[in-house]
């Protein structure tokens, strides 16, 4: 083709905007989302906006974190498939809801494990639990921090919920682990897994009696509004791993991860400090709010929940590893 002035400029011109348009897309920021399931005012929901507040401080213009509480992006049921393909690059999920990729976590779940949110910190802390942080990067997925939410509470449709024979023949909702399912049939109750995101319906309209979750659940999904009874059990735990696809984990800028790493780090230390003063308002606020009674228990009730849920142990003992499941333990008396 015979090159006229015209064309030349014209070529010219398309190269100087390739070039600009390839400079832009070298500066243009990396785009991370965090899904997650629950309300920007729960532990994880504030952990999530403080991450996003740390890393765009420490990282300008070169990351830009979007944050999408309520399952607004991802549900339970898709959220660890999105995040392997790429379409998220953080989620938050309740420790609960591993079990597809390794059975070594369903060792939170194991009812009346650790005495108190402390034990579980402490456990988190020692090598046996930092570890677990990578028990899935066979399986593309690497975790980057535990975050608290805190102690489960059991409620119910019913007036009477003291002791376990109170649940004998109801239906409860439950996150996607084995654990938890043989735990409701350890009571004699019925047991049903379901997303998060259906569980204010299923309460209102029925399709279960009951649940078990923390206060910040409880109250930010307007539960107590559709549940007589919540039973102060502490038979359990909710905490969350953060998790990243591993192969994007590592394929980041070294200066992006660096500063990522400190972000996640500061964001935790901050949604951890906080995870208890919000569960202990939202506590405040269902007491005040008069629609679900909160049940007192005694020492003898929380003896009799334990002596029910004891079972499940044995059950998962092979799974979980005996090793480990005494190094969680061995966090109650420390
Ligand atoms: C639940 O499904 O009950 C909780 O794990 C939700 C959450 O992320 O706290």
């Amino acid at each position: 083709m015979k090159l006229t002035s015209r064309t030349t400029l014209g070529l010219l011109a398309t190269s100087i905007a390739l070039a600009f348009s390839s400079v832009a897309a070298a500066q243009s920021p990396i785009v991370i989302k965090f899904s997650h399931v629950v309300a920007d005012k729960t532990p994880k929901g504030q952990g999530a906006l403080k991450f996003e507040e740390i890393a765009e401080k420490l990282l300008p213009g070169k990351v830009d974190v979007q944050v999408f509480p309520n399952s607004q992006l991802f549900g339970d049921s898709k959220e660890m498939e999105a995040l392997l393909l790429g379409d998220v690059q953080l989620i938050a999920p309740s420790l609960s809801k591993f079990d597809r990729y390794t059975k070594k976590l369903q060792l939170f779940d194991l009812p009346f494990l650790f005495d108190d949110m402390d034990a579980v910190d402490r456990f988190q802390h020692s090598d046996a639990g930092k570890e677990l942080l990578g028990a899935m990067k066979n399986r593309g997925l690497q975790g980057l921090a535990y975050w608290h939410n805190g102690m489960k509470e059991l409620s119910t449709n019913k007036d009477k919920l003291t002791r376990p024979e109170d649940v004998k023949g109801l239906k409860f909702r439950i996150q996607s682990s084995d654990v938890l399912e043989a735990q409701f049939r350890a009571l004699g109750a019925n047991p049903q897994k379901l997303a998060f995101s259906e569980v204010y319906q299923a309460l209102q309209t029925g399709v279960v009696d009951g649940q078990e979750n923390t206060w910040s659940n409880i109250y930010s999904q307007k539960f107590y509004e559709v549940q007589k009874t919540i039973a102060e059990t502490n038979h359990g735990v909710i905490d969350y791993m953060v998790v990243t696809n591993a192969k994007w984990w590592d394929g980041l800028p070294e200066d992006v991860r660096a500063g990522l790493t400190q972000a996640m780090e500061e964001a935790t230390v901050f949604a951890n400090n906080l995870a208890a003063e919000l569960n202990a308002r939202d506590r405040q606020l269902i007491v005040d709010a008069g629609k679900a009674k909160v049940q007192k228990l005694s020492k003898e009730d929380v003896a009799a929940w334990r002596a029910a849920m004891e079972p499940v142990w044995k059950k998962f003992e092979g799974d979980i590893g005996k090793d480990l499941i005494e190094s969680a333990q061995k966090a109650n008396k420390s």
